[in-house]
């Protein structure tokens, strides 16, 4: 199966694409992600994607697709994946849609996650996450049971992402609409299109999606 989680930032699309794999054994791909990671390491991609991410703008095609393509080719995401974050651009769409006709497939489903905008830009405003195991906190809406350690690992430290606050939240929901909603016409047309209420809890959605995943695979 191929599934493509569809949503502005905040939406959900990585809470749910963690729940998803554990349950179906689908492999997450996000994006956003590899491209921290090649920031992190100072690859010569992540030095291009670092200032235009921190801006809330799209990195170019090219790096994104080089970068997906490579992970693709790689051996475990036989079972199925999860896109998450992917695709983003008309040209990432179709990028795809050839890539996976090439190997005889195609999109199983585009679930589009549906959101109010300033619910979004505060759910992602105010988040951390715990460095040590990847738990993810909120200023707001969850902090850990005692101030400053981690309740799954015990961690003490924490980190932000430099493009969760709420100036760059707001360009990145530009960009949501100005370049990735259109895809929810794409896969309309394609027969494939689903749509959730992302406004719901994250169990409620988390049981709809499987619902969806289940009818589809
Ligand atoms: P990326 O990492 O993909 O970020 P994003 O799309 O902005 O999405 P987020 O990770 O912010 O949100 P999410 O939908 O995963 O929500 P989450 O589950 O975390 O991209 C970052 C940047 O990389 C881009 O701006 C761009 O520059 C670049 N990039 C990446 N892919 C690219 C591509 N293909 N092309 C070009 N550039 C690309 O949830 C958010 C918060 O809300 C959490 O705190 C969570 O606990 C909470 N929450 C989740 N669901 C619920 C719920 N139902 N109710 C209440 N709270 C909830
Ligand atoms: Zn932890």
């Amino acid at each position: 199966a191929v599934l493509i989680l569809l949503g502005p930032p905040g939406a959900g699309k990585g809470t749910q694409a963690r729940m998803l794999e554990e349950r179906f054994g689908l492999v997450q791909l996000s994006t956003g992600d590899m491209l921290r990671a090649a920031v992190a390491a100072g690859t010569p991609s992540g030095l291009a994607a670092k200032a235009v991410m921190e801006a809330g703008g799209l990195v170019s095609d090219e790096i994104v697709l080089g970068i997906l393509r490579e992970r693709l080719g790689q051996p475990d995401v036989k079972a199925g994946v999860i896109l998450d974050g992917f695709p983003r651009t008309a040209a990432q769409a179709e990028a795809l849609d050839k890539l996976l006709a090439y190997g005889g497939q195609r999109v199983t489903a585009a679930i589009s996650l549906e959101v109010d905008d300033e619910a979004m830009i505060a759910r992602v405003a105010g988040r951390y996450t715990c460095a040590g195991c990847g738990e993810g906190y909120h200023d707001d809406f969850k902090h850990p049971e005692t101030a400053g350690v981690c309740d799954k690992c015990g961690g003490t430290e924490f980190k932000r992402r430099a493009d969760d606050n709420a100036e760059t939240a707001r360009a990145r929901l530009e960009a949501y609409h100005a370049q990735t909603a259109p895809l929810i016409a794409h896969y309309g047309a394609l027969g494939v299109l689903e749509t959730i209420d992302a406004m719901a809890s994250i169990d409620t959605v988390a049981t709809g999606l499987g619902s969806i995943v289940e009818r589809v695979s």
